[in-house]
């Protein structure tokens, strides 16, 4: 039986997270350039998108370039901004049609001004669409993340619009940049890479983690659904004994 098959769909998780990894090692086994595995791995990324919506999954992160990323050689730095500016620009189309909403988090501003301002034309065109919710993690690193909203959380203090013995979970997290969509139930890295990367640290603080070899590149929707099957066999416990689920 597929996968697809076997998932039950009245627990579907809400919100999956991925982090995308393997598109180098992808293009060096077949002797192509870098390059070469992160185009190859934008057609994962369509699918998955697909894959997600057609299941009823809700919204779908994906790590697509982290804070550390901006250490790599300038050429594949500069090669992926243009593949973004490009990819975002040709699929804003078939998001609209199968009723996908863009949106992106991250230090957007530290993006080439061409990526800002095509990224936002894409986010305000599919803002209404309602069906799956792509958010795309550019420039991000949960450090980054935390750190901006500590400086949030500062600044409400300093105001008095917060006193220092109400910050809590809720307007602690209110202050990232994930404040509309629920933790991920659900993280699934790509390549045989068992680490977080500085990847939503603190929205994964319950989170089922789900690791493949597969590298990005050849990552299909069969294999989420795997991974979800995979997920939806693990008994989430938080904290509690079994005997006290339902
Ligand atoms: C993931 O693939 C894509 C990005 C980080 C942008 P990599 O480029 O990290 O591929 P590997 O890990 O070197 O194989
Ligand atoms: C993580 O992949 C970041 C993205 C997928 C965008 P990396 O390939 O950069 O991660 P590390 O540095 O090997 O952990
Ligand atoms: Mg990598």
């Amino acid at each position: 039986m597929r996968f697809k098959e076997q998932i039950d769909v009245t627990r579907l998780p809400e919100h999956i997270a991925i982090i995308m990894d393997g598109n180098g090692r992808w293009a060096k086994n077949q002797g192509k350039f870098r390059h070469f595995g992160h185009e190859s791995g934008v057609l994962s990324v369509k699918d998955i998108v697909e894959g997600c919506a057609d299941i009823g999954i809700k919204h779908l992160t994906v790590y697509a370039f982290s804070t550390e990323n901006w250490n790599r050689p300038i050429e594949e730095v500069n090669a992926l901004m243009e593949l973004l500016i490009s990819t975002i620009n040709q699929e804003t189309a078939t998001l609209t049609k199968n009723n996908i909403r863009l949106n992106a988090i991250g230090d957007i501003a530290s993006l080439p001004q061409k990526c800002i301002e095509d990224l936002k034309s894409a986010m305000d065109k599919t803002a209404g669409n309602t069906r799956c919710t792509l958010t795309l993690a550019l420039s991000y690193s949960a450090k980054w993340e935390l750190i901006e909203a500590a400086k949030k959380l500062a600044q409400l203090v300093k105001d008095q619009s917060l006193r220092i013995d109400e910050i809590n979970e809720e307007n602690f997290a209110a202050q990232l940049t994930t404040l509309n969509i629920p933790d991920p139930e659900l993280m699934i890295r790509t390549s045989g890479e068992h680490r977080i990367s500085n990847f939503l640290l603190w929205q994964m603080a319950y989170t089922e983690l789900y690791f493949t070899d597969t590298l990005w590149p050849d990552f299909r929707r069969e294999d989420l659904f795997e991974a979800i099957v995979d997920y939806q066999k693990r008994e989430r416990r938080f904290g509690k004994i079994s005997e006290q689920l339902n």
